[in-house]
């Protein structure tokens, strides 16, 4: 198993609160899916959006493409045009847009886009003429999660404009594709009904003599419903190493990516009766050691982990308790009358192997899902550090 490089406590270089991502799991977990994939004949996009799930969009995207994508999938122009700046020239699909922005530099770029109205259409097509180029399409259909994509009674109008639009040359028709509503529950009927929908739009498209791709599995359907794997794949929490099934670690075949870790800041001796940290919801019940570790709600340690015990980390060989309320900056681990150093590493979360921390376990004690954690974990004071690179 590869090392999460920890060098001496002491080095001053050494982050103090840090987003270390292996990008060895990633490609363990594309390799993992996309092979599945493969077995239904479909190709697989990594989802890369928000900054890979907080995980780093170039260099996972990179490792992604390694590891068996030949996709990348992200939600604004912005996130297509930085893969690109990057020099990631793989096909690439935008899919959150607003009907007026400027779409030239995205065609320009190779970018596929998503369309799911006559008015996005129009926007796009706009920006093909000023880019001249043809604008690569994904006609998105919605099949019932009812938030993006164009419903059944609009898709003849959709249709009709875009075969003007071929037929002109601004824009040819990559796919037809739609996104799953229950796809973690992998027997409900509403898979069904949607895969049917999505046919059914991906029909009409044919009928009008496009010879589009279809898709519509995230994670969870790549993972459980090979019926709907169809010509590509879009997993992305999976490619992070979360389960979209949330299994818990031990029992699932993905690597989480990200270990979320910092130093401490500070150690102290503290009597009995001590109430600790804002409201004084805990009270040291014998003489302690406290540690003083700087993560906080506003590097994404959720404020919910509140009530004591919810909250643990890994620090000096074993797993103690975050004591007293959830600060903006840090947490207050309870040590008992073991040695811990100042500057010493206490894991946050990570790969959960020696039954560490994990993302999973903050979600289920926080009451949300793991996708919100490990999007959670970013802004000025959490350095990311990406290991394991390869080639
Ligand atoms: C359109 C679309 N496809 C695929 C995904 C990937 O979903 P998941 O992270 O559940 O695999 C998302 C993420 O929400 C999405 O918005």
């Amino acid at each position: 198993m590869p090392e999460i490089p920890d060098p001496s406590p002491r080095s001053r270089s050494r982050p103090r609160t840090e987003a270390v991502v292996d990008l060895e799991a990633i490609r363990h977990n594309v390799a993992l899916l996309s092979g599945s994939a493969a077995v239904s004949g479909a190709a697989t996009m990594a989802v890369v959006k928000a900054d890979a799930y907080g995980h780093g969009a170039a260099p996972v995207a990179r490792a992604a493409l390694d590891a068996g994508a030949s996709w990348l999938g992200v939600c604004t122009l912005d996130e297509a045009l930085q893969l690109r700046a990057s020099g990631i020239t793989a096909p690439v699909l935008s899919w959150l847009h607003l009907p007026d922005e400027d779409f030239a530099p995205a065609v320009a770029a190779g970018v596929d886009l998503s369309v799911s109205s006559v008015r996005h259409l129009a926007g796009v097509l706009d920006g093909a003429r000023r880019a001249g180029r043809a604008a690569r399409l994904h006609l998105k259909a919605d099949t019932g999660l009812s938030r993006n994509g164009a419903p059944v009674a609009e898709w003849a109008a959709l249709l009709d404009d875009v075969v003007t639009a071929a037929a002109d040359g601004t824009a040819e028709v990559v796919a037809v594709w739609s996104h799953l509503a229950v796809a973690d529950q992998p027997h409900h009927p509403v898979l069904d009904a949607q895969l049917a929908r999505l046919t059914a739009a991906w029909q009409a498209a044919r009928a009008r003599g496009f010879t589009p791709l279809r898709h519509l599995a995230n994670s969870a359907a790549t993972m459980t419903r090979p019926d709907l794997h169809l010509d590509l794949v879009r997993p992305g929490i999976a490619v992070y190493g979360l389960d979209p099934l949330d299994r818990p670690v031990e029992e699932s075949p993905l690597r989480p990516a990200m270990t979320f870790r910092a130093r401490v800041v500070l150690v102290k001796r503290v009597p009995a009766g001590e109430g600790v940290s804002y409201g004084h919801e805990w009270t040291t019940p014998r003489e302690t050691t406290l540690a003083l570790v700087p993560a906080g709600y506003a590097d994404g340690v959720p404020r919910r982990l509140n009530a004591n015990g919810r909250m643990r980390v890994w620090l000096a060989g074993r797993s103690r308790p975050v004591v007293g309320r959830v600060c903006m900056d840090q947490v207050v681990v309870d040590c008992g009358d073991d040695a811990v150093a100042e500057g010493e590493t206490a894991v946050l979360f990570g790969e959960g192997a020696d039954g560490g921390p994990t993302a999973q376990e903050w979600a289920t004690e926080a009451g949300t899902i793991h996708y919100e954690i490990a999007t959670g974990v970013h802004g000025a004071r959490v350095a990311r550090t990406h290991v394991n690179g390869g080639g």
